[in-house]
């Protein structure tokens, strides 16, 4: 079993760069097939996702190669072979591979996605904008079948801002006949990304970034090269640690426009956020006053960053609030903070944190991504040595986290430990 051990009550200190973006990374691979020659992303994470899709790629005859951050695809010689399982499962976006394939193919078979639990994740507004093209969907066997004699555009209202099923849709339309609207479209700097790489392709979309998408079909698309945008949730992971437990911090390679609400909240608790053109600097914050957050689709408050948020509450003087509009059950890091001593409890959607509370270590389970990152701030705020088990999740979506921090002076390790042995010790703890 592989764990990570923190050891906490250091000071950090120095640059840390953010990569891509996983969140548009698990849409730009997927949009790649619907292109006639080779596609090249630069700068995407090394995270496993990223690796899971190109072994999908792979499995429907692309031509993929990933090193450095670059991605060459060659979908020339993809198919339409059904995914019922496999790889499609190990992570949510696997749900990106519909909208592709249905949009070159005018066929998919796609398991269902997995991913992290937060609470119900429907992809019922998904499939709404699919039969709205024209497609036939069908639920066998735990996998979607999508079938259709030619795609064409419509005008398809989202009742829910989903930013899953905005890109979705974008897949599916770009090569259908005539012209497709989509509503209540999600805002988020990722869908700006995909639309940008399918633009670059030859697609014909406007408006991507506000909540009115029209994109008009056209008859092929072909082979681009293209730079991810950096990955603002890393990012904002990072300003968060540095909020806790930075003594100066920079955080280089982000768009300090994509972290505004992150950044009012932060100044609102009464941290120093220095924004530069591609970086922001963060000062030791010498006292945190609580506050209440909401979760809100862009340009709110991320949802994704409710969990690490929740951790710098423990710090703060008084009673703060932090409520998930977006995911009812986000709040499993909230048991495990528990054990690390911090004094909080969950309320319907909202976690109630009173602060300041001095962290200690404990052994803690990452029960998802975010939570994992918030428990690795955790442990760096507290006495002693906390280990964090179920890491896969953390890798799934932060590159080189334990090296990262390490640079700036964290004492962070990676370790395989026997879980027969770990498990002994776990009775011994908790009977003491
Ligand atoms: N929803 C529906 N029906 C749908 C789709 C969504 O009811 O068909 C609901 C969801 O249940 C949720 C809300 O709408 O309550 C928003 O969901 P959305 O579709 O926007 O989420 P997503 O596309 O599945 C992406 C990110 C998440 C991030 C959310 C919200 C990817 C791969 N995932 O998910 O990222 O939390 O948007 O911003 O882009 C993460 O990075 O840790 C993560 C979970």
């Amino acid at each position: 079993m592989d764990v990570y051990k923190v050891k906490g009550g250091k000071r950090l200190s120095g640059t840390i760069k953010v990569n891509g973006a996983k969140n548009s990374a698990v849409a730009l691979i997927p949009a790649s097939i619907l292109a006639n020659s080779p596609v090249q992303i630069e700068g995407l994470p090394e995270i496993s996702d990223v690796w899971t899709l190109k072994n999908i790629l792979e499995e429907i005859g692309g031509e993929v190669s990933f090193e450095d951050g670059t991605m060459n695809i060659d979908p020339t010689n993809m198919v339409d072979i059904p995914l019922p399982n496999g790889n499609v499962k190990k992570l949510r976006a696997s749900y990106y591979m519909m909208g592709a394939m249905l949009g070159r193919f005018k066929h998919a078979a796609i398991g269902l996605p997995g991913g992290c639990f937060l609470g119900p994740r429907p992809i019922d507004q998904h499939i709404k904008g699919f039969e709205a093209l024209g497609a036939k969907v069908t639920n066998e066997h735990g996998a979607i079948y999508l079938r259709a004699d030619e795609l064409r555009g419509a005008k398809i209202y989202l009742d829910v801002v989903s930013v899953g099923a905005t890109i979705n849709i974008m897949l599916a339309a770009v090569l259908a006949k005539g012209q497709t609207v989509i509503e209540n479209a999600a805002k988020e700097p990722e869908i700006i990304d995909v639309a940008t790489l399918l633009t670059n392709m030859g697609a014909k979309i406007k408006g991507a970034g506000t909540n009115v998408i029209r994109i008009d079909g056209v008859e092929e698309l072909h082979g681009t090269n293209h730079t991810i945008i950096p990955d603002r949730i890393e990012a904002g992971t990072f300003m968060i640690m540095a909020a806790a437990v930075g003594d100066g911090i920079t955080i280089d390679n982000v768009i300090p426009f994509h972290m505004e609400a992150l950044t009012a909240k932060l100044r609102e608790m009464g941290v120093d956020v220095q924004e530069g053109e591609e970086s922001i600097y963060i000062p030791k914050a010498e006292k945190l006053q609580a506050i209440d957050v909401k979760t809100l689709v862009y340009p709110g408050f991320a949802t994704d960053l409710q969990q690490p948020f929740s951790v710098l509450m423990t710090q703060a003087t008084g009673s703060s609030m932090i409520t998930d509009t977006i995911y009812s059950a986000r709040f499993k890091h909230i048991d495990e903070l528990r054990r690390m001593n911090a004094s909080g409890r969950v309320e319907g959607r909202a976690a109630i944190i009173t602060g300041p509370t001095p962290l200690t270590s404990a052994t803690v389970v990452a029960s998802d991504l975010r939570a994992g990152a918030a428990l690795i701030i955790a442990g760096l705020l507290a006495d002693g040595e906390t280990e964090i088990r179920e890491i896969y999740h953390i890798e799934r979506g932060y590159s080189a986290i334990v090296q990262k921090l390490q640079g700036l002076g964290a004492d962070i390790r990676r370790e395989t430990i026997d879980p027969v042995s770990s498990a002994k010790s776990d009775f011994g703890h908790s009977a003491n």
